[in-house]
């Protein structure tokens, strides 16, 4: 259960190294001004929300996340339901935000908060308990443990990311921790909302800002899941390194200075570009170069190209 196969660590090697020197140029440029930090956490939180919920079958648009979350206002057509989910998880993130800090050990008890904030008013009853009864996750490639095991397995997962035995840095083990989570699924329901909440536990205790997976790419991190729940963490990891360094632009951004990152469609489309569109798509997806996507399309800056072949200049060198 503890041996993780980390096969995929040579082709990440670079795409960590880039999101650590990110998180440090944060570290080294804030503080940033209170009201644009305040603002960005605001807007993450109902990012944060809206995605989450939605990638559970919450049906209230970004909007109208946003309309609940900072107006107050009742969506017509949309049950009582689905406006607690939103205002549940804004309380969960809250509560998150209200216990993180640079030390923070990862607690059972937190755990089991976060996920009774997640369900309270809806689904009482389990709201912050463990199951005591099997579960079924649709479209998965296994069953969940007995759960007569459930608490021991979260002992161990609890301690494996204390100890940190294989020395895996944080992205890794905010990654292996959300995939075993999920795999031991403690809980009758809620089990996604609450592993997106603690695993941005985990990184934010270590200094990064939340990852917040989309529910444009469920799917893909539906099959990312069902992957790791064979060893291969190939998927998993590309998507939460995407997720993180997404929200990493987001604060650096807020930086005066920055360059501003363009659609790659854009940047080839003037002379002098040395790769073509489908190229640089490619090491975008791939996370070789710093780039992000927002719709369709995957915006990043000449920087990051320059950056990349000075990085494969240098190694042909070596
Ligand atoms: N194939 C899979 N293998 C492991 N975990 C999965 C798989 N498919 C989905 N999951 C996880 O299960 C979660 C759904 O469980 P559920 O208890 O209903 O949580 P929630 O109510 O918050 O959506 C998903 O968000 C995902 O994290
Ligand atoms: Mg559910």
């Amino acid at each position: 259960m503890w041996e993780i196969d980390r096969s995929y660590y040579v082709e990440f090697e670079e795409t960590f190294q880039r999101l650590f020197d990110k998180k440090q140029m944060l570290d080294q440029g804030r503080p940033l001004p209170q009201s644009a930090l305040q603002k960005i956490k605001e807007s993450l939180t109902i990012e944060w929300t809206y995605n989450s919920n939605s990638i559970e079958g919450n049906t209230l648009s970004l909007r109208e996340t946003q309309l609940v979350l900072q107006e107050g206002i009742t969506i017509k057509g949309k049950s009582l339901r689905e406006h607690f989910e939103v205002k549940n998880h804004e309380v969960a993130i809250a509560y998150l935000y209200s216990i993180v800090h640079d030390s923070y050990q990862l607690k059972s008890r937190d755990i089991l908060t976060l996920h009774a904030n997640v369900l309270r008013s809806i689904e009482e009853e389990f709201a912050g308990r463990l199951r005591n009864g099997g579960v079924r996750i649709s479209g998965a490639n296994f069953i969940p443990p007995n759960a007569l095991k459930v608490p021991t397995l979260i002992d161990e997962l609890i301690a494996f990311v204390h100890n940190n035995p294989l020395g895996l840095n944080t992205i890794e083990l905010a990654t292996i921790f959300h995939h075993k989570f999920v795999w031991i699924h403690p809980f009758f329901d809620g089990n996604g909302r609450t592993v997106r909440l603690v695993m941005n536990l985990l990184l934010m205790q270590a200094g990064f800002p939340p990852a917040i997976i989309l529910k444009n790419d469920r799917k893909k991190y539906y099959e990312a899941l069902n992957q790791a729940n064979n060893g291969n963490y190939q998927k998993l990891i590309l998507l939460m390194c995407q997720a993180v360094e997404r929200t990493l632009n987001i604060y650096l951004n807020a930086f005066p200075g920055q360059e501003p990152y363009e659609s790659i469609a854009t940047i080839v489309s003037e002379p002098g570009t040395p790769y073509g569109q489908d190229y640089i798509s490619l090491l975008a997806r791939q996370g070789k170069i710093d780039a992000y996507k927002e719709g369709r399309n995957w915006f990043t800056t000449r920087q990051a190209i320059q950056d990349y072949i000075d990085n494969r200049q240098r190694k042909r060198q070596l």
